[in-house]
């Protein structure tokens, strides 16, 4: 009998060695090294390359299709980050802290489809019964039609749900829970994870129901396992947030149903996730209109108008390099929006610290943001505070210019619904911008990073400092 071969799988990066060493070579984390049975899991195939193969028949790119069905869970915010709700028969990863409400969205979104008198079934590998009842009756869906179980086992799992009515929906919370007796290591480990994975990705293409596996993140923000599970499933949802807001962003960074830039925003209630319809009125509902180094950003997420506050803190440093600090963009933008300030505007600026905050944990990466992390960074520097009614979005150039950026009506709408008089922008017709019910927001034109420099500096009375 041919001796059982055993093989060394990094935790972290799932390298494959075939000695084991303390320190992993290919991503250089400790203790990360585990044996693994060589016979089981990806990669046990048939000997000959051939033995056991059956061919197919292959087929061209024309032909029939059949589109992806969906079913909408009614929660507006989950069905806009799926791109119109669960397709049957794919798998859905949803990522995110720990405490972030996972389990939460997806025992409401279960709730809803068990509503609307789909067969949803919730099998929970974390909590206990009693607690996933806790959590229904906090959530006031005590009522709806969800079959629960509470189970870790992938094989009693499938057992489970092949002797059940065919469901629309399984969830199963979390991956890093299930484990598979064809795999020896330990739950959690990568193999088990992966193989567990696979299996309940089979399962949903076999039987048509939509798959969703729960999946931590771990600090280093991968989803622990490590990633090998995004490759597998046709949709990757992260819901982001952070503990000090009561809000919640879905975004999809992986879908093969649909698009990825949507964002679907929600808050943490007492009584579960409630959907934010106007997520605009939310990133601003706390905003000091009259600060000085505020300004309101006209941004997209996806095919959504958003508007959020930019924060921005110039301050004399006592440093020989100054310090950056920026939350929710990118440091190289800011470096590039400061080069522009200093060499085309000849705004002193460069040697100050500064710090830059997009308000309400949200994060951008739109360059149109340029426009209003100049305008709350030159604000902050004369320390005049912006037109309170006025919104900011386009793109800086390495000459200073303003680039004009897409869907201007759009951002325009949305900021005249919210009460906005002026946009300062560029590439728009300047005058006025009609937006729907009526109300009007006038679009001041800026040729320049230099005319809002010195817009800023007019409002001050006096010009800044060359
Ligand atoms: P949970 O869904 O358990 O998070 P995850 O599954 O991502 O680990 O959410 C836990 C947090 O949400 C917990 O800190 C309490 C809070 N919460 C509420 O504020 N209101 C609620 O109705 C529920 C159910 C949870
Ligand atoms: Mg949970």
């Amino acid at each position: 009998m041919a001796r059982q071969k055993s093989r060394f799988v990094c935790q972290n990066c799932a390298a494959v060695t075939a000695q084991w060493a303390g320190r992993c070579e290919s991503c250089g984390e400790w203790n990360t090294i585990f044996e693994e049975a060589a016979q089981s899991g990806i990669g046990a195939g048939p000997k000959s390359a051939t033995a056991g193969g059956r061919p197919i028949a292959l087929t061209t790119l024309a032909g029939a299709t059949d589109d992806a069905a969906r079913i909408a869970t009614g929660i507006a915010e989950l069905d806009r980050v799926t791109g119109g709700g669960f397709v049957q028969g794919s798998a859905v990863l949803v990522g995110g802290d720990p405490g972030i409400g996972k389990s939460t969205l997806l025992l409401q979104a279960a709730a809803a489809m068990g509503k609307m008198g789909k067969n949803a079934i919730y099998i929970s590998g974390e909590e206990a019964i009693a607690q996933v009842r806790l959590r229904a009756q906090r959530l006031g869906v005590m009522d709806a039609p969800v079959a629960l179980g509470a189970e870790t086992n992938v094989e009693t799992i499938l057992a489970t749900l092949q002797a059940a009515d065919p469901p629309h929906l399984v969830v199963l919370d979390s991956i890093q829970t299930l484990w598979t007796d064809r795999v020896e290591s330990a739950p959690g480990t990568v193999s088990q994870v992966r193989t567990s994975a696979q299996a309940m990705t089979r399962f949903a293409k076999k039987s048509g129901a939509t798959v969703v596996l729960v999946g931590h993140v771990t600090k280093d923000g991968q989803i622990a396992g490590p990633r090998v599970v995004e490759h597998m499933v046709d949709a990757v949802l992260y819901f982001e947030g952070d503990g000090s807001h009561q809000y919640r962003i879905l975004r999809a960074v992986k879908n093969r149903y649909g698009a990825t830039d949507e964002i679907g925003v929600f808050e943490m209630a007492a009584d579960g996730l409630r959907e934010v319809s106007n997520p605009s009125a939310l990133f601003l509902n706390q905003r000091d209109a009259g600060a000085t180094g505020s300004a309101v950003f006209a941004g997209m997420e996806g095919t959504r108008p958003v508007l959020v506050e930019i924060q921005a803190l110039v301050s004399p440093s006592p440093l020989g390099t100054p310090r950056r600090a920026v939350v929710g963009w990118d440091t190289n933008r800011l470096s590039m929006v400061l080069a522009v300030l200093e060499t085309h505007c000849g705004v002193r600026i460069a040697a100050n610290d500064i710090y830059l905050n997009v308000a309400g944990g949200l994060r951008i990466t739109e360059p149109a943001a340029d426009l209003a992390v100049a305008a709350a960074l030159v604000s902050s520097l004369v320390d005049v505070a912006l037109p309170a009614d006025g919104v900011y979005f386009g793109e800086i150039s390495l000459s200073g210019g303003i680039r004009p950026v897409a869907h201007g009506p759009a951002r325009l709408r949305e900021a005249a619904k919210l009460g906005f008089a002026t946009a300062m922008t560029a590439g728009m017709t300047a005058g006025m911008g009609a937006a729907e019910g009526g109300a009007a927001i006038s679009v001041r034109e800026l040729n320049s990073l230099g005319d809002l420099v010195a817009q800023v500096a007019a409002a001050k009375g006096a010009a800044v400092q060359n």
